[in-house]
C-alpha cells in the first residue's frame, strides 16, 4: 500500500494538463492505480486524479459507497478511467457543493453539467462507456477537470458561496457535498 502525498492548490503541477496514457497493462500503470486507490481511501475521498499525486497522466479513480448520512446521494460504483472522454448529453447545468483533497477543508457551489456520457478504459484496455447524471456525472466533471488543469474554484460563479467545510456545517448550510474528490 502506497498513500502519497496528495498535492495542494497553488503547486503549479495541478495547472498543467496531463497527458494522455500511450500503453494500458503496463506494471507502472497498475503500481499508479493502486496507489491512486490506497491515497483515496485513506483520505475517505470520493475520487482523485493522477494529477493530484504528481502524475501527469490523464488517469482518474472514483466511488462512493452508499452513506447512510447521505441518503439522497446514490453510490457510484468504484470506477478507473484512462484517457477519459467526457460528453454532455444537454445543455441542463446544477449547482452543487464540491470539495477537493487538493483544495482542502473548503468547500463551494459549482456549476456541471446534469447529465454525461463518459468512456475511457481500464486497466486492460477494456472500453468502458456510461451514460450517468447527478453526483456521479459531477463527480466524473470534477475528476476530468484535474487533467486539463481545472481545480473547482475556478469553475464557481459565486464566490460567496465558498467557505470552510466546517464553518458552513455549524451554519446551518446543507446539502454540503459529503466528501473531497
Ligand atoms: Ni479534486
Amino acid at each position: 500500500m502506497a498513500v502519497r502525498q496528495v498535492l495542494q492548490m497553488g503547486d503549479p503541477r495541478l495547472l498543467e494538463t496531463a497527458s494522455p496514457v500511450a500503453t494500458l497493462d503496463t506494471p507502472e500503470l497498475h503500481e499508479l492505480v493502486k496507489d491512486l486507490i490506497d491515497t483515496m481511501e485513506a483520505l475517505d475521498g470520493a475520487g482523485l486524479a493522477a494529477p493530484q499525486i504528481g502524475v501527469g497522466l490523464r488517469v482518474v479513480v472514483f466511488e462512493l459507497d452508499n452513506n447512510p448520512r447521505y441518503p439522497n446521494v446514490p453510490p457510484v460504483p468504484r470506477t478507473l478511467l484512462v484517457n477519459p472522454v467526457l460528453e454532455p448529453l444537454s445543455e441542463e447545468v446544477n449547482e452543487d457543493w464540491e470539495g477537493c483533497l487538493s483544495v482542502t477543508g473548503l468547500r463551494g457551489v459549482v456549476p456541471r453539467y446534469t447529465h454525461v456520457r463518459y468512456s475511457g478504459f481500464d486497466l486492460a484496455g477494456n472500453s468502458i462507456v456510461r451514460e450517468v447524471s447527478g453526483f456521479h456525472a459531477r463527480v466524473v466533471q470534477h475528476e476530468c477537470d484535474h487533467l486539463d488543469g481545472i481545480l473547482y474554484p475556478q469553475r464557481m460563479l459565486d464566490m460567496k458561496q465558498f467557505g470552510f467545510s466546517d464553518v458552513l456545517a455549524a451554519t446551518g448550510n446543507t446539502g454540503v457535498m459529503p466528501c473531497d474528490t
